[in-house]
């Protein structure tokens, strides 16, 4: 689609924002005015265009500033361009280059949208309340305010809000006054430092909070409504606190602003976003409730926080140009997420789990073809929040990042950030910025290495085929059709070999070369690289199936092994069955995240039973016997002190033995199910959601009204989660057509949360189809409540993700493709067909294999 926007920075810079707006909230409205100074640039012209969004405006004067003082120009008109989201101020003389200043009154809606200035509902013992909030990435802040609303335009910022009075005000900077008028309250707010219009934010409404002070004296608040324990903030400040420490240590650069606060918001639609100086979550990626939030609940709440806390760097203080370089922005904040955490919780691993969730998630996404690379061009705003592609600008990003920081190594590497943050700090800058600065503290040309892995889709499989001391090594594009891969795609891949002797890297097709003896070489070993290895020969199999038996390899390597066994065998490399077999070598394993990849590889072997029912008892079969031995090791109970991969996996193992309705697990869960009723505690936290789902999947006699009740009565989003993945697990379609009923009523569903319930009901064989068939008779009301929203184009890819068969795969084509026009759902659509004609054509090929395979295991 040919559809692109002017932009807008190339005719008017704003430099400094005062705004002042009036928040109504019993009307649901809001009125302000905005003055922006700024400079005229480019050729003259008889306009001036800034952004807005669904305002009405009311007023503008454009006042000239030169020589001669300031000079009112005479406006023609006022035109509101809805349709491309501007007002333009027409002069009627010529505008020349210079400095101005535009006065603009305004007038808005706030709607439940998520986006914009927006409302929050909560309950606070019976009473219901409401918080005021904005969301503005990534184009957003123009429906709060006319503005230059693109990342180059930084400016400073005034902000000035009128509330109602008695409640909390929060904006990115410390509040500069405050005074009461009768009813209202109006507080202004000191002046941000020059940024973006996406990072501006502020909340208004009743919150309680938590403080501390970092050592270098940066002022941290954790806040919440008044339905929270005051105890769930406790958790989160600690990590704010150590966040802010570790990165002002780690990049060298303290913390720009005097304050963070961080806000747990009960209507949020992304999981956080990083505004300068007031960082908003949704409660769940925040709020930790001592004794009920379980250990992967609280990695993923340190995660998050780190997150958005290096974005204060990555992002706030230093900001891509444009949204084409976002990787930038979220590729770094994923890698950095991980690298805080580690550093705050060494005991964690996290490190692994970046390789099992991050590493797994890229590498799946990135073999699809139409995939995008991480570096994509964005020509219309609609385009904009498609690119936040968890698995390619978040996962695969990140990985890439990774990947570099090995290869040039830790010191190099943050030397580099270092000196890029003291170079731009406040600027705006694109991916050669960042080369230039690794480069100068690596002495590797860094760009010629990276720029190939950003801007070129996919990734390599690496064969290597060894004949004693002679070796070949060859790359070539994977993907999961390999009859749509690009023969002449090549990466510089760098080797991470076993083997003294061999080059760093290579960029050709093909190398040959000899080693010292005749070991078998290994590569990419710790899964450092965004690829896959092939070992082509028998032998080179056989001694790799060795080490993994004998546990000889770490356990990214076991599991890289796994995934890129598994990655093959779908594409055709290897019959699938070969992989069934590798996956009955790791019944001795006792790490969590190789059991993450084994869990992905049952998954996988699960989309065969639509094609032949009669394998799911062999399946279930193979599960109990994989998980015994650490069922038996890790039985239901946390040991104190046991580690945190422990804690995570038993309940990976309890959660495949329920899917495998092991007995001894099935009648223990029902137990525990009766005793949470009245003792909650007795339920570990992070197998809650086992026990109400077997509860479910049982068909325990009031086990739906009870977890409905709970589910709408509970303000604790963890334990909604919970109870949501529960009661999604049913086998009853009419049980199913219950919850999908709930889900146009926001007071029982939040809008945030809706998509999850539709995506469970999905994955679930049994209701599938009355998921699907409500999805379709629904998707107006989809449409109209979530296409602003940063989920709505996940819709198709989740869709897709189900479809097992060629009777779904029409399905889904007779539904999806009409609506392949639409800017947001293009990708999703295109490579969601893409993904289901690989799928079905290996599983078509793979069945009789697969079949053999169990039928031989359950004869033997
Ligand atoms: N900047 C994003 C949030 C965002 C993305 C807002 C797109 C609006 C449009 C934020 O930093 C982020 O990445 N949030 C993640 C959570 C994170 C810890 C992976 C999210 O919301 O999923
Ligand atoms: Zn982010």
């Amino acid at each position: 689609m040919g559809k692109s926007v002017t932009r807008l920075y190339s005719q008017f810079q704003p430099e400094r924002y005062e705004l002042a707006l009036t928040l109504d909230k019993a009307h649901m409205t809001f009125g302000g005015t905005v003055t922006i100074r700024g400079r005229k640039v480019g050729r003259p012209s008889q306009r001036i265009t800034l952004h807005q969004n669904g305002l009405k405006i009311t007023s503008a004067t454009v006042i000239k500033h030169d020589k001669k003082g300031e000079q009112e120009l005479p406006l023609a008109r006022i035109n509101n361009h809805d349709s491309l989201q501007e007002v333009r101020l027409h002069a009627s003389q010529m505008v020349y280059p210079g400095m101005y200043t535009l006065t603009v009154a305004f007038e808005g809606k706030i709607t439940d949208s998520m986006t914009g200035i927006y409302p929050c509902y909560f309950k606070d013992g019976p009473a219901d309340k409401t918080l005021l909030m904005t969301q503005f990435e990534s184009h957003y802040a123009r429906q709060a305010f006319p503005c230059i609303d693109e990342p180059e335009a930084k400016a400073t910022f005034d902000l000035t809000l009128t509330t109602e009075a008695g409640i909390t005000v929060l904006a990115n900077t410390p509040v500069k006054t405050q005074q009461k008028h009768g009813d209202r309250l109006r507080t202004t707010f000191e002046t941000t430092p020059k940024m973006s219009s996406y990072l501006l934010a502020f909340v208004a409404g009743e919150l309680q909070s938590k403080s501390a002070t970092t050592t270098s004296g940066v002022a941290v608040n954790v806040w919440a409504t008044a339905a929270q324990p005051a105890q769930a903030l406790e958790f989160p400040l600690e990590i704010a606190k150590r966040s802010i420490e570790y990165f002002e240590d780690y990049f060298g650069v303290p913390y720009p602003l005097a304050k963070v606060d961080h806000v747990a918001c009960p209507d949020f639609s992304a999981g956080a976003m990083e505004n300068w100086g007031l960082i908003t979550y949704r409660e769940r990626a925040l709020l930790a409730y001592p004794g009920q939030t379980g250990q992967s609940s609280l990695e993923l709440i340190a995660t998050v926080i780190a997150h958005e806390t290096s974005h204060q760097w990555f992002g706030d203080l230093v900001t891509m140009k444009w949204w084409n370089d976002l990787w930038l922005n979220e590729s770094f904040a994923n890698m950095m997420e991980y690298q805080a955490v580690d550093a705050l919780h060494p005991e964690w691993h996290v490190w692994d789990s970046f390789i099992a969730q991050e590493g797994l998630g890229a590498l799946r996404r990135d073999a699809t073809p139409g995939v995008q690379s991480v570096k994509t061009e964005v020509r219309h705003p609609d385009e904009i929040n498609t690119l936040f592609d968890p698995s390619i600008v978040y996962a695969k990003g990140g990985r890439l990042l990774y990947m570099l920081k090995n290869y040039i190594g830790e010191d190099a590497f943050r030397k580099g950030l270092s000196s890029y943050f003291q170079k731009h700090r406040c600027g705006n800058t694109e991916g050669a910025d960042l080369w230039a600065a690794l480069s100068a503290a690596s002495g590797k040309d860094v760009g010629a290495f990276m720029d190939p892995w950003l801007e070129q889709s996919g990734f390599p499989v690496v064969s290597i085929t060894q004949a004693g001391r002679e070796l070949t090594i060859a790359q070539e594009h994977f993907l999961d059709n390999p009859a749509k891969a690009d023969p002449d795609r090549r990466w510089p891949v760098p080797l991470f070999a076993t083997a003294p002797g061999l080059p760093d890297s290579f960029d050709s097709s093909e190398i040959a070369l000899s080693v010292p003896n005749d070991d078998i070489v290994l590569l990419d070993t710790h899964a450092r690289g965004h690829y896959i290895v092939r070992y082509t020969s028998d032998k080179q199999k056989q001694a790799v199936a060795d080490k993994i038996r004998t546990q000889k390899l770490g356990e990214a390597d076991r599991l890289m092994l796994l995934n890129g066994g598994s990655m093959l065998a779908r594409a055709g490399y290897e019959p699938y069955s070969n992989i069934l077999a590798m996956l009955s070598a790791y019944r001795d394993e006792a790490s969590e995240p190789v059991w993450d990849m084994m869990s992905l590889v049952i998954g996988e072997t699960r989309r065969f039973i639509d094609l032949d029912e009669s394998l799911e008892d062999m399946i279930k079969q193979l599960i109990r016997t994989l998980i015994a031995k650490q069922h038996k090791r890790l039985s239901w109970q946390e040991q104190t002190g046991e580690s945190s991969a422990d804690q995570k996996l038993r309940a990976t193992i309890i959660g495949l033995g329920a899917y495998a309705e092991e007995p001894a697990i099935v009648s223990r869960a029902l137990e525990l199910f009766e005793s949470y009723k009245s003792k909650p505690d007795t339920v570990p936290a992070e197998l809650r959601g086992i026990v109400f789902a077997v509860a479910v999947k049982q068909h325990t006699p009031g086990a739906l009204t009870y977890l409905l009740q709970l589910h709408d009565s509970t303000n604790n989003s963890e334990l909604k989660g919970d109870i949501c993945g529960a009661l999604t697990a049913t086998h009853l379609p009419e049980e199913a057509e219950k919850l999908l009923g709930r889900l146009q009523d926001a007071k029982l569903v939040k809008p945030q949360d809706a998509d999850r319930w539709l995506v469970y009901l999905l994955r679930n064989r049994y209701a599938c189809d009355t998921a699907w068939q409500w999805m379709t008779a629904n998707w107006a009301w989809i449409e109209q409540t979530y296409h602003d929203d940063k989920s709505y184009d996940m819709l198709p890819r989740y869709a897709a993700s189900i479809v097992n068969t060629a009777a779904w795969a029409k399905r889904y084509r007779e539904f999806f493709e009409p609506k392949a026009g639409q800017l947001v759902l293009q990708r999703n659509i295109a490579m969601g067909l893409e993904e289901i004609t690989a799928r079905v054509a290996w599983l078509t090929r793979d069945l009789t294999g697969v079949q053999k395979f169990f039928n031989t295991l359950s004869g033997s």
